[in-house]
């Protein structure tokens, strides 16, 4: 509440004293005294009405102080009352006008006829606002509201927002806040103009709440796939955000039944993948720590083999048993002491664990990974710094389908990250380091095994980014990658090129054993293969054979298949389109040239 904005018993307080001036000056009226009689008779009831009014929400917010309840919903009462306030102000107006005598009164009868209907049917309007408005703020006795009220008449969804949004916030049965909860998620799926009213209306605080609250599983689950269909658009992002949705989604996230978990985790990944502040906040605010967690429930990762080689891998895998044993957000306080952990803890005890249940919760928790590691240094180094690397490494090894694909794609990001981050290249993706092994590994087995784009892709692209991390006698890596050069998929060729520009490009400190290396594997001959398909740009496999040039040009196979000619048929249109390549085309032209090639005609 703003200083300036007067409490709601306040608001409602004055229009109860607005009313009963009304009342009085109505029985003072010389002229038109039936058509103010009349008045006087509905004020009566407006001020009867707004009594009411006052003395509920009056108890509303003193229980507030007691209960776990939440607090009163006053946006539709301060419309409501905005509203009202107008109408007698119209109607005190009308009226002392007839206080007036003299002989202009005729007249002034004419003339006022319209305005006591008029005014009449407002007051009409406005008992029928307060009285509905009683209703929902009664809805707390399990009344709820489905008239609807004279204010809402031209726009009957905010009627119903009003009322579901009272009812998630207000509701004491927990049965009418899962349904009114219900409706909202509804709602907020048939599109964009519910979403936007639900946020205006303020329903994120009370969906929040009672995610929160964990009163019971089925309306967190209920509160959390609302906030799902809020959450396609930047600015309900981040608008969801400030009222410090993050930090309470992780805490759930860590501590809730796995169904609801699953849709948590889901919740996470779309809110990540659409606001890149979002994305950072939920990394300041450690939710890699329960998502990594629960993806690696079921997965052993004390494998003997690794933990010999590697101090620190013993060191986080204590760490991280010691935190799984003790509840890892235990520490964290609720803000208005609603906590009902203990009740978490029991419903995940009985809770029958189906396997389906945990292989969706892995999946979207591995997804959120993904998005928030996507060009994020801080969740790449947080995830890294876990035990996450070796989890990941340990599901693409043993899953299939969605699971092992969206690890796949969260180590895409994260050595993407790596890639332009020397720190963290040399932090996480050492070579002799256990977890970037296992990850190194699997990514092998993918490029070897897999045949589908979906896979390749993200693996081909990994070991490019990992380039400059291998040594000169890296013996498995390049030939996998030229095969792909033949992979008849266009998009898995063309990401072959690029991974294999990076071993040879001449930042890559090995890059002559590299460049001697696709040669031995036959790349050259492939290369041209797919220089002479049709219809693709062919930029990265002309770059590959200038490194090539510049690396090993005096290669019999770059000479017998003429790549100086290529390179010279194909430099003007390039660089016209590439200006920035054109010092790295005269370069390998020059080479080639002076190491006796020539061109043939
Ligand atoms: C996140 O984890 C770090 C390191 O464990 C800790 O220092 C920090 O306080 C945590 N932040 C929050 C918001 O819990």
């Amino acid at each position: 509440m703003t200083e300036e904005e007067k409490s709601i018993q306040e608001e409602l307080t004055l229009l109860v004293l607005l009313a009963d001036r009304l009342i009085k000056s109505a029985k003072e009226a010389e002229s038109s005294k039936s058509d103010c009689a009349d008045l006087a008779k509905q004020a009566d009831l407006l001020s009867l009405k707004l009594r009411s009014a006052v003395r509920l929400t009056t108890t509303t917010t003193t229980t507030t102080t007691t209960t776990a309840q939440s607090s009163l919903y006053e946006r539709p009462v301060r419309r409501v009352a905005a509203d009202v306030s107008k109408t007698l102000e119209r109607a005190l107006t009308l009226v002392r006008k007839c206080k007036r005598s003299g002989v202009l009164r005729q007249v002034f009868a004419i003339t006022t006829s319209t305005d006591f209907r008029k005014v009449s049917s407002l007051l009409e309007s406005s008992i029928a606002d307060v009285s509905w408005l009683l209703s929902i703020l009664d809805s707390a006795e399990g009344g709820g509201s489905l008239s609807l009220p004279p204010i809402a008449s031209n726009d009957p969804i905010l009627a119903m927002l009003w009322s579901s949004i009272a009812s998630v916030q207000m509701g004491r049965l927990l049965r009418d806040r899962l349904d009114a909860t219900n409706n909202l998620a509804s709602l907020a799926r048939d599109n964009d103009r519910n979403k936007k009213m639900i946020v205006e209306e303020g329903g994120v605080v009370p969906l929040l709440k009672l995610l929160k609250d964990g009163a019971s599983p089925d309306a967190q689950m209920a509160a959390s796939t609302a906030l799902f269909y809020l959450v396609n658009d930047q600015d309900r992002v981040r608008s969801i955000a400030r009222e410090l949705a993050v930090p309470l989604i992780v805490k759930v996230l860590a501590d809730s039944p796995i169904k609801v978990q699953v849709l948590v985790a889901n919740l996470v990944a779309k809110m990540v993948e659409i606001d890149p502040e979002v994305q950072e906040e939920f990394g300041r605010q450690n939710a890699t720590r329960p998502l990594v967690t629960l993806l690696s429930m079921d997965t052993v990762l004390d494998d003997p083999k690794l933990l010999q080689s590697s101090k620190t891998s013993i060191h986080s895998l204590v760490e991280i048993n010691k935190e799984l044993a003790r509840n890892p957000f235990s520490h964290q306080s609720n803000s208005d002491g609603s906590s009902r952990g203990g009740h978490h803890k029991k419903d995940k005890d009985v809770e029958v664990e189906l396997p389906e249940l945990k292989l969706a919760l892995k999946i979207n928790c591995a997804k959120a990974l993904w998005k928030l590691s996507r060009g994020s240094l801080l969740n790449s180094r947080k995830i890294t710094e876990t035990k996450g690397l070796l989890c990941l490494a340990k599901i693409i090894d043993k899953e299939r389908g969605e699971l092992r694909s969206n690890c796949l794609m969260t180590v895409m990001e994260l050595v993407a990250v790596a890639e332009s981050n020397s720190d963290l290249r040399r932090a996480a993706f050492k070579p002799n380091s256990p977890a970037a092994k296992a990850v190194l590994e699997q990514l092998l087995i993918v490029v070897n095994e897999e045949t589908s784009p979906g896979l390749l892709i993200p693996a081909i692209k990994s070991v490019g980014s990992l380039a400059r991390t291998f040594p000169a006698k890296e013996s498995r890596i390049i030939g996998p990658l030229v095969t792909q050069l033949g992979h008849r998929n266009a998009d898995v060729a063309t990401e072959a090129t690029i991974a294999l520009s990076k071993f040879v490009s001449p930042d890559n400190f090995n890059c002559v054993e590299h460049s001697k290396a696709i040669i031995d594997f036959n790349g050259v001959p492939r290369l041209m293969n797919l220089l002479r398909a049709n219809g693709r740009d062919q930029v990265h496999e002309l770059v590959l054979l200038c490194y090539l040039a510049l690396n090993v040009g005096n290669s019999k196979a770059l000479e017998q298949a003429r790549v100086l000619n290529v390179l010279e048929g194909a430099a003007r249109s390039v660089v016209a389109q590439h200006p920035d390549l054109r010092e790295l085309f005269v370069k390998a032209v020059n080479h080639l040239s002076l190491l006796g090639w020539s061109s043939y005609p």
